[in-house]
């Protein structure tokens, strides 16, 4: 399966190199379904009156951000001055060392998971195995796990997870990649047979509703993530799959609306970007991945365009330019 871990990567590289990384996924499941909304095409897929199902408030949602303690200063403080500072009392930092100046100063929910500085697989499982639990302590009704270069854009989170019913099964996601992975059952089996399954990459950010959470408690809690991960040697957003679809059978619900650095980020229609869940950036020394979106602040001044991003949602902040106000 170590073979498995590299196929898995070297798939991920293929698809960026011949750029069809993007490309809608065909639809899946019922018709009448929301999941199957294709790229930018948020709100408008909905039928009317699915939203009343579930009248759900920010609050609600578990918004877990993994992070690591050398992105405190760099992306962290830039997420804080951002969405963050919209969703402070629901929003969980998981990281792994003190950082005094960020907990008090910056006023953030910062949980020292005690798990490794490394970005090894068992070091992320380790984070995963802690902001589950976590979230199960927290009552709330949907979990939601971002990377920390993501940004969060709540009110379309909001409208896509009030669209479901956090008592039923959910697992809301973007595939990484166009087909489901294989991976030897050493789980359920002695690992002479392989399952199939779908997982939602980690980098672009998931949702899982509590009902499903709840569902993964044997293999995912109080450290039974770790084993669950070491069992089949597969990444944290892997394992999760493989829980919900592989374990538990629940089919990953596929969205286009979630977005990580692995994509071409410069694809994403402009008039569009404000419908979408996530976002991210990345790839500054070579070629720039940011999303493309004019406005306050210029490539030099915002070059991850969280900043302009979160002026066009958010004229009246405080730091954003005067002309881009009501
Ligand atoms: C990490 O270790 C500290 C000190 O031992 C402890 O207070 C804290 O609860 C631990 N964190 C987690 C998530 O277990």
């Amino acid at each position: 399966s170590i073979y498995l871990f590299f196929f898995v990567c070297v798939c991920v590289v293929a698809l960026l190199l011949d750029g069809s990384f993007i490309h809608p996924l065909p639809p899946r499941g019922r018709p009448e379904d929301p999941q199957r909304m294709l790229e930018g095409d948020a709100a408008h897929a909905r039928s009317p009156g699915s939203r009343s199902k579930d009248s759900l408030d920010l609050r609600d949602i578990f918004i877990a951000v993994k992070t690591t303690r050398k992105y405190h200063k760099s992306r962290l403080q830039l997420l804080s001055q951002t969405w963050v500072s919209k969703a402070k009392e629901q929003t969980f930092i998981f990281t792994d060392g003190e950082d005094k100046e960020l907990r008090h100063k910056a006023g953030l929910n910062i949980i020292n998971t005690n798990c490794s500085a490394a970005h090894t697989r068992q070091a992320l499982c380790c984070k995963m195995s802690v902001e589950y639990d976590k979230f199960i302590e927290s009552q709330k009704k949907w979990f939601c796990h971002m990377d920390d270069d993501n940004y969060v854009i709540l009110p379309s989170l909001l409208e896509l997870l009030s669209s479901y019913s956090h008592t039923q099964d959910v697992y809301l996601g973007r595939p990484s990649l166009d087909h489901p992975i294989e991976a030897a059952e050493r789980v359920k089996s002695d690992g002479s047979v392989s399952v199939k399954f779908w997982f939602a990459t980690g980098g672009a950010g998931f949702c899982i509703s509590r009902g499903l959470a709840l569902k993964m408690s044997p293999w995912a809690s109080l450290g039974n993530f770790i084993t669950t991960a070491e069992k089949i040697r597969l990444p944290d957003d892997c394992t999760v799959g493989y829980i919900i679809e592989a374990l538990l059978e629940v089919p990953l619900t596929h969205t286009g609306l979630f977005h990580s650095h692995l994509e071409n980020l410069q694809r994403l229609p402009t008039d569009n970007i404000l419908k979408q869940v996530t976002l991210s950036y990345g790839g500054f020394e070579n070629r720039r991945n940011v999303v493309s979106v004019g406005g306050a602040f210029s490539l030099a001044e915002d070059p991850t365009r969280f900043k302009t991003v979160h002026c066009l949602l958010y004229p009246d902040t405080e730091w954003c330019p005067r002309k881009t106000r009501h």
